[in-house]
């Protein structure tokens, strides 16, 4: 909890690269003309290009988007070289350590470029950067208009013109197919049982293509990101180096003289893709207006790009350097790779709505209580008013002397100059404001409500390194503690485990696992596939909500193709259909970026508050459980590096987060639970008072995620859904399940999870901290 300044040292992993502009171009200029024009080109001499509509794409889009057709219609093509000894050999050399995916699924752009040319051409003689230009040749080949449209819809529809087509050639056969059917219908069910087959059947031969429709688009995404956003980023170029040159060694062991690729008529059409890059950024993210966001500091001085906060706050702890082979002066580099470039610093972000200050308010007061010293972006989507902006940087900024009485007992874990900072009280806060409306694309800015907001927050700040959380995220360990996390220095991606209370359909993870990378982007690209690191996941077994993203650390530097991923994929109703809000969003898009360096801290979420008194939950036969209870409407998490340290808790601080909407006759009246509140008074003053935590409880959870069936009236879940309290905001986790079974002969299934008992000087931290956030004397 003590804040020491040698934090502020020792930090900086990264070394300043100081690199050429001339290099890009170099590379630009030599993929020019390899690719366009030494080859064999069809508009040689000619200023004409097909792809001035595309170069004009970003006036067109101002209406409205074109109208796609709703649904590909086309039969579905395979990779042809799967039997190729170059792509055996390739794949047993690259992945034969792997457990292969069991749906391995590639886009279909490589069926169409492996068709047209040599696998030893293509693996044998080509760089990274003309595979990425060959790649998106072909995208445009077949469909110069292609753009990605975040509007289309997915849905499988039986009143169009493609269902009756598709019937008109198929009806006679599902007839047939129907009919020993028949028999076992009443006369009155048969038309609607028929009328169901035929969507059945539809559907069949619609799902296989949507698939198919999604994974070329991810694929699409992965590639772009890699081939055009990071390209510029050392460690990604020395990568790909490396593995290039292995690659071709291995393909010249083979064919030591592979042909040179001789481009089709069509690929040779499409022209100067990559120089255009920034047009073509168009393309893939018609979403982004790329306008930087506006950055407002508490002062009211506003930045039109992302503030340097080394600079501006002379705080060395904000130095975050990049390895960037430096190219500022391109005239046409994305605007995601110059954002990217301009990004810096690190703190803490916060996406809110009007509706959030409060809380906003009661986390900011905490922060001065953590002492934090990391500056705040509060990310919003022009719905934040001024009124709202000056009760925040109130809270930050006004004096905070007057300290609850709880102080007194923690005051001495504190350092000395904890409250006299220029006489302040508690230290001020760096707060910030980060409009992002102008940065969304005028056609797309109804698509950023609710859940949206918070992806944006991760693409829209400017830091480097950030510690994402919501309003109601309650920390009880200071901001740096979870920057310094040996687990998030490692990976640069920390997250958290919900909690283990649902179960869903394990198709769901197929579905995932589906939509991850394919072998073949391996190959070409160097993306790796989806190993047992994310595939042994629970949430692939079934269990429904696997991340709690409360409070997510993500390091932009090392992970920005898998942010971009988590906010594409949010357009993708197939995939958040099956996931509630943004919650799984975030590993699932590392997941289908093949980005597996991230972390999940050990521990499930928790149960925090005070242990049911055993006297209150006895067994039939007078005798106290074996499990222990905690009742509780707040999810905790325990840190997983000692089993112990509560890290932070969400649903604020108030015992009841939804108190203003709670009946208190009623809940009174129920008298399973909280017995030790006699009346609808004494629920409602506990209720309204913060949280008081002296345990944590992380039930435990059956491998198979299975029930553990018990003759000890002991719990077979880790969670019960306690409905009735805090309008069902009530959960209760339990310290072990299972026990004896009916039969003497079968085996204890007893299973233990993690009790944690806090000491007095933990309490008494908690107590502060809880009085401050709700505001108490
Ligand atoms: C799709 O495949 C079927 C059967 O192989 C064939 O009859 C049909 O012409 C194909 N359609 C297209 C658009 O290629
Ligand atoms: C590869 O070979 C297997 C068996 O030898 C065969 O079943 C499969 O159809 C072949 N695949 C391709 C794409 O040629
Ligand atoms: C694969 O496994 C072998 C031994 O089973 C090991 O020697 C080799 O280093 C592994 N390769 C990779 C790429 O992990
Ligand atoms: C991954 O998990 C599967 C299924 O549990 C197992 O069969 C396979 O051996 C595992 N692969 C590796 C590389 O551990
Ligand atoms: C934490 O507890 C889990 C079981 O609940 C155990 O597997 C793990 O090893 C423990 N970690 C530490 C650091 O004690």
């Amino acid at each position: 909890m003590i804040r020491k300044l040698s934090l502020l040292n020792s930090r900086s992993k990264y070394y300043i690269y100081v690199g050429g502009a001339l290099w890009i171009l170099f590379i630009l200029f030599f993929i020019n003309r390899n690719l366009s024009d030494n080859l064999a080109s069809a508009n040689n001499g000619n200023d004409y290009s097909i792809y001035n509509e595309y170069d004009n794409y970003e006036y067109e889009i101002e209406d409205t988007p074109p109208k796609l057709p709703q649904h590909p219609e086309r039969n579905l093509t395979e990779l042809s070289i799967k039997n190729h000894t170059t792509y055996l050999k390739i794949i047993d050399h690259m992945l034969h350590n792997q457990t292969k995916p069991q749906n391995d699924i590639n886009s279909e752009i490589y069926n169409t470029i492996f068709d047209n040319h040599d696998v030893d051409t293509v693996l044998g003689t080509l760089s990274f950067t003309q595979r990425c230009d060959l790649y998106f040749k072909n995208v445009f080949a077949d469909n110069v208009n292609w753009f990605f449209s975040p509007d289309k819809n997915y849905d499988v529809k039986f009143n169009t013109d493609e269902y009756k087509e598709y019937m008109e050639i198929n009806e006679e056969r599902f007839k047939e197919e129907f009919k020993p059917k028949l028999k076992k219908l009443k006369n009155g069910e048969k038309n609607k049982a028929y009328q169901n087959f035929l969507h059945d059947k539809y559907r069949d031969y619609m799902n296989p293509r949507i698939d198919q429709d999604i994974i070329n688009q991810l694929t699409m995404f992965r590639i772009f990101n890699k081939c055009y956003i990071t390209n510029d980023e050392v460690s990604q170029i020395n990568q790909m180096d490396n593995f290039i040159t292995t690659q071709q060694k291995l393909v010249h062991e083979e064919n030591p003289k592979p042909e040179s690729l001789q481009l089709t008529e069509k690929e040779s059409l499409v022209d100067l893709m990559t120089s255009k890059s920034a047009t073509f950024e168009n393309r893939m993210y018609p979403w982004l207006s790329k306008e930087y966001p506006v950055y407002q500091r508490y002062t009211g001085k506003v930045y039109n790009e992302p503030p340097n906060y080394h600079d501006i706050l002379k705080d060395p702890f904000q130095k975050t350097s990049k390895q960037i082979k430096s190219s500022n002066q391109l005239p046409n580099q994305p605007f995601l790779q110059k954002f990217k470039n301009k990004c810096n610093g690190k703190g803490i972000v916060l996406s809110i709505a009007n509706k959030y200050v409060e809380y906003t308010v009661q986390l900011i007061h905490l922060l001065r209580a953590l002492d934090n010293r990391l500056p705040i972006q509060i990310v919003y989507y022009d719905d934040v008013s001024e009124e709202s902006k000056r009760k925040i940087v109130t809270a930050a900024q006004e004096d905070f002397k007057t300290l609850p009485e709880s102080f007194q007992k923690v005051s001495h874990f504190f350092d000395s100059d904890y409250l006299d900072k220029n006489s302040k009280g508690l230290r001020p806060q760096e707060v910030w404001f980060v409009n992002a409306y102008n940065a969304i694309h005028k056609n797309y800015r109804g698509k950023f409500e609710r859940f949206g907001n918070k992806l944006l927050a991760t693409i829209f700040t400017s830091f480097d390194e950030f510690m994402l959380i919501d309003a109601d995220t309650v920390m009880i360990q200071p901001p740096e503690y979870f920057f310094n996390l040996e687990q998030y220095k490692e990976t640069g991606a920390y997250f958290f485990k919900d909690r283990t209370v649902n179960r869903r359909p394990t198709t769901d993870g197929v579905y995932m696992e589906k939509m991850a990378p394919a072998t073949i982007d391996s190959i070409m690209f160097d993306i790796p596939i989806m190993t047992n690191y994310t595939r042994s996941r629970e949430f692939f077994k079934g269990l429904q909500h696997y991340m709690e993203s409360g409070l997510v650390m993500l390091n932009k530097n090392i992970h920005l193709n898998s942010i971009l991923m988590i906010s594409q994929i949010n357009f993708f109703k197939p995939i958040t259909g099956k996931v509630y809000g943004e919650k799984e969003l975030f590993w699932l898009g590392f997941a289908m970026n093949g980005d597996e360096n991230y972390y999940f801290d050990t521990n499930f979420a928790a149960a925090v508050g005070h242990i049911t008194p055993p006297d209150d939950r006895i067994r039939d036969d007078g005798s106290p459980h074996h499990s222990q209870e905690i009742c509780s409407p707040h999810p905790g998490h325990v840190s997983g590096e000692d089993n112990h340290t509560l890290l932070w808790i969400n649903s604020g601080f108030r015992f009841c987060h939804q108190a203003d909407e709670v009946d208190f006759e009623q809940e009174a009246e129920k008298k399973t639970r909280f017995k030790f509140l006699k009346d609808a008074e004494a629920f409602k003053k506990y209720y309204y008072e913060p949280l008081r935590i002296s345990h944590a409880i992380v039930p435990p959870l059956d491998e198979k995620l299975e029930n553990r069936k018990n003759n000890e009236q002991e719990p077979e879940n880790g969670w019960f859904w306690e409905y009735d309290y805090c309008r069902r905001h009530t959960l209760c986790g339990y310290s072990r399940i299972g026990g004896k079974q009916k039969l003497a002969t079968d085996k204890d299934n007893t299973l233990e999870g993690l009790l944690v008992t806090y000491n007095d000087d933990e309490i008494a931290l908690f107590n502060y901290l809880g009085d401050i956030w709700v505001g108490m004397e």
